[in-house]
């Protein structure tokens, strides 16, 4: 008998199942995916086909497309580039295989035990596993932890056939550069691997159905990145619904259909990156109590109880963004509250980053959102072209932007675009954890040269104090 049964070892399932067992909880965590050894594959879409391949991608393809075209003005000239797309999959494979193993390790150093089977809630402290070799069995637990993670969503226009039209999977396993690269849905997915490719020389072409890009980011934002997509060179056609697709002899010959009417377009290789559906189908057996929403995410409360007593269910099966760090909160969160502590989740600072060059990161409210809200609020920005450091690492592009309450000058909401964004954030949501002011971030030192002076400037900004700009008016 197990105190914990946790199904699903992504970021979720992994940090829950670690901080149950640190808690003194007997504690196992079942997978079914399997590696190359027949053992549980562990980390989830996260580690194996997410966060980590992703950036490995993003940072090779960087350096490539540095080392071609952005020396020449320090002085350093390279005759030729080599591209070796194999020996890039390679040093992306062994980072995953060496993070991937890493869970394990930590699963053995945490006392977790680790199940390689299929999970399925039968009823409340019921587990049935189902074994590689079809063999089941029932596992008996106080309490349930469902972690089972997402998929990417398939659209009839556009089915995966795993060679000419690919999922974001497939786009981290390209053996070579596609010369040209359609990539449906202008997304987080869409515009990173759109990124990778383009960087690699590939000619991408994003297509978007919404007539906003990224609408869930600040205006400012959305208004900058969309521009510095496009000078970047990936083509974004936005308003264009993708509504059917046919194999050809090179690739894929796509339609969409906009405002003026429909269009037709070929490409090599078809991305389609339209967004994630959760993992609950076949999860819990039917009528045990635990119920889905429309949109097939588990019902759960805000301490990620679902109906049924004593299973709790975390990450991206669940309401919320699907980011890793909000999947591991909520693991930790739900294995305290197991173990008898009092444990929140603060869903109002969940941070988001996408990592493009410049990265774009955000955390708390835009401006669309406050004046839904009826909330009044004061802004501060400052632009990297105004950094020191920024300029000396050839990063000038982009801003910070920071809005804090009109009244009370609470921080509300910080958004970046720019070097180091997503580290930039993280300061800005430290502070705001605590309920910093934006003159609490002007009164604080910030080291010289660095990016995050955009920060302190921004805070200062907001009262009309900061020193490196020349209009004051805004
Ligand atoms: P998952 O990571 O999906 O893990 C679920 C696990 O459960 C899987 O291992 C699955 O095999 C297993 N499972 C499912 N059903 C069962 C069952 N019945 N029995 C046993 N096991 C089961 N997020 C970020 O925060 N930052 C990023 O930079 C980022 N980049 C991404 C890049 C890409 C290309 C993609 C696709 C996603 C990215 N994400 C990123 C999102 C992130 O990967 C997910 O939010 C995160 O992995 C969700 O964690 P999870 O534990 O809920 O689910
Ligand atoms: P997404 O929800 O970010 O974007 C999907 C886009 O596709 C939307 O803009 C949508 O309007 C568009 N779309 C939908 N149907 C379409 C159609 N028929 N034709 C054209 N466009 C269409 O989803 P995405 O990019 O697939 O990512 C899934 C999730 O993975 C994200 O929600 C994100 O949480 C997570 N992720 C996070 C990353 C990060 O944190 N850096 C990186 C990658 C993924």
């Amino acid at each position: 008998m197990y105190d914990v049964v946790v199904i699903g070892s992504g970021p979720a399932g992994y940090v829950s199942a670690i901080r149950a067992s640190q808690l003194g909880l007997k504690t196992a965590c079942i997978e079914k995916e399997l590696n190359n050894e027949e053992k549980p594959l562990l980390g989830g879409t996260c580690l194996n086909v997410g966060c980590i391949p992703s950036k490995a991608l993003l940072d090779s393809s960087h350096r490539y497309h540095d080392a071609k075209e952005n020396l020449k003005s320090h002085g350093i000239g390279i005759s030729k580039v080599d591209l070796d797309i194999a020996e890039m999959m390679d040093r992306k494979n062994s980072i995953v295989k060496k993070l991937t193993d890493g869970i394990s390790g930590l699963f053995i150093g945490n006392k977790v035990q680790s199940i390689s089977g299929e999970g399925k809630v039968i009823s409340e402290g019921k587990v049935e596993v189902t074994y590689a070799n079809k063999s089941t069995e029932i596992i008996e637990t106080k309490h349930i932890i469902i972690a089972t993670g997402s998929s990417p969503i398939e659209i009839g226009s556009a089915k995966f056939d795993k060679a000419n039209i690919i999922d974001s999977t497939g786009a981290l396993e390209l053996n070579k550069v596609p010369k040209t690269l359609g990539v449906i849905g202008a997304g987080v997915i869409g515009l990173e691997l759109g990124s990778v490719w383009a960087r690699l020389g590939s000619k991408v072409t994003v297509i978007e159905a919404m007539d906003d890009f990224l609408p869930m980011t600040d205006k400012d934002i959305s208004k900058e990145t969309f521009k510095e997509f496009i000078n970047q060179g990936l083509d974004i056609k936005l308003g264009c619904k993708l509504v059917a697709s046919k194999k050809t002899k090179s690739g894929v010959e796509i339609t969409y259909e906009n405002s003026e009417g429909s269009v037709d377009m070929n490409f090599d290789k078809l991305v389609v990156a339209v967004g994630r559906s959760p993992n609950s189908y076949n999860v819990f057996e039917e009528n045990s109590g635990i119920n889905i929403d429309a949109k097939g995410f588990i019902n759960v409360d805000d301490h990620c109880q679902t109906e049924l007593n004593n299973v709790w269910a975390i990450g991206d099966v669940v309401r919320g963004p699907m980011l890793a760090h909000k999947g591991s909160e909520e693991g930790i969160v739900v294995a305290e509250r197991i173990a008898g502590k009092h444990a929140e989740m603060n869903y109002d600072l969940v941070p988001s980053v996408i990592y493009t060059h410049p990265e774009i990161a955000w955390v708390g409210k835009n401006e669309k959102e406050l004046t839904e809200e009826g909330i009044d609020y004061k802004i501060g920005k400052f632009p990297f072209a105004a950094s020191g450091r920024a300029l000396a690492v050839d990063q000038s592009t982009g801003f910070v932007k920071l809005i804090s309450d009109a009244k009370t000058d609470t921080i509300l909401g910080v958004h970046v675009f720019g070097p180091s964004a997503a580290e930039i954030v993280q300061q800005a949501l430290i502070s705001m954890e605590f309920g910093a002011s934006s003159e609490d971030l002007g009164l604080t030192i910030f080291s010289h040269p660095t990016v995050s002076e955009a920060l302190h400037e921004a805070a200062l900004s907001v009262s009309n104090q900061a020193i490196h700009i020349g209009n004051r008016k805004r």
